[in-house]
């Protein structure tokens, strides 16, 4: 169950390996990741560093190979074929990059932010009208009645929002949503993302390879090699969600649940560190110091 001021995603220890012939990939190498009730975030990693693996996870399209995930009270690992529909159904919504993955090409916007609800069950007037809120919400309401191709790029990633939050998940998953827009239409759809979090309160969790994404958010994590390495916050005022200035940054490193720290490869080339390091601590301050 979830306590009230404990973390709403846990991930712990978490592996991917996929199986390709007698090809071993592990994309996920024992990962760590909290992420609070209300929280919007951005996870930053190059191509191939496990972001869509773990987006996936997160999402219950797929399981893990090793270690625990829990989102609210769902034990992503434990669940039931039923379960994983309810799951899906309810707690997530996700935007996919590309754009035409996310609409049905022949519906309208309208109908394509419903269609979540029909399969749900929600009576007709009501889903009708909540579509209509939606896509308000998403500044679209004079576009209800055109089909996809009506609409450009950024328009069709706005309707993927509204329909990511068509039956009112408490959590939202973008993955890379603004990877076929141009910068100033992605910095729409930020924005769009920040106030759905600010003003609906959802959980939301953009992954991306673009480190420029991390400023539009309140903590951004990098993720290398399957594995969070470090996680940039930001004192992020209303304001500055919704687009004002900028405002202070702090870098930290992660440390997993084994005691673990990944030391950036600059600084121990530097220092000479090689395979092992003397720890001492002193005043408060832990100092490593080459051991070879
Ligand atoms: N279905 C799959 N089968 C085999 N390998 C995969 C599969 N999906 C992803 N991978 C591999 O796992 C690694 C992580 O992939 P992915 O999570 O898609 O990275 P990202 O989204 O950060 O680009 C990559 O090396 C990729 O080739
Ligand atoms: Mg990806």
């Amino acid at each position: 169950m979830t306590t009230p001021g404990s973390s709403y995603i846990e991930c712990s220890g978490l592996f991917k390996i996929y199986k390709a012939a007698d090809l071993e990939v592990v994309a996920l190498r024992g990962l760590e990741l909290t992420v609070k009730k209300g929280e919007i975030i951005a996870i930053v990693g190059a191509s191939g560093s496990g972001k869509s693996t773990l987006l996936n996870i997160l999402a219950g399209y797929d399981a893990p190979s090793a270690g625990t995930v829990r989102v609210g009270d769902y034990d992503l690992l434990q669940m039931t074929n039923r379960e994983v529909v309810q799951y899906r159904r309810h707690e997530v919504g996700f935007i996919w990059q590309e754009t035409s993955r996310n609409l049905f090409p022949y519906l309208t916007a309208l109908e394509n932010v419903e269609l979540p609800m029909v399969i749900a069950g929600a009576p007709g007037p009501e889903r009708r009208q909540r579509a209509q809120e939606l896509l308000d919400v998403v500044g679209l309401a004079d576009r209800a009645g055109h089909k996809p191709a009506q609409l450009s790029g950024g328009e069709q990633q706005r309707v993927a929002i509204a329909v990511g939050l068509s039956n009112q998940p408490p959590l939202l998953l973008a993955d890379e949503p603004t990877g076929e827009l141009d910068d100033e239409t992605g910095d729409e759809v930020l924005e769009l993302l920040n106030r759905v979090n600010v003003d609906l309160g959802a959980t939301i969790i953009i992954v991306t390879h673009d480190p420029a994404i991390a400023t539009s958010v309140g903590r951004a994590i990098t993720i290398r090699d399957g594995k969070t390495s470090t996680e940039t916050t930001r004192e992020i005022s209303f304001e500055r969600k919704l687009g004002g200035d900028a405002t202070e940054t702090e870098e930290f490193l992660l440390i997993d649940s084994a005691g673990s720290v990944q030391i950036p490869r600059e600084i121990l080339d530097e220092l000479k560190i090689g395979r092992r390091v003397r720890v001492d601590m002193k005043d408060g301050k832990v100092t490593l110091e080459s051991g070879d």
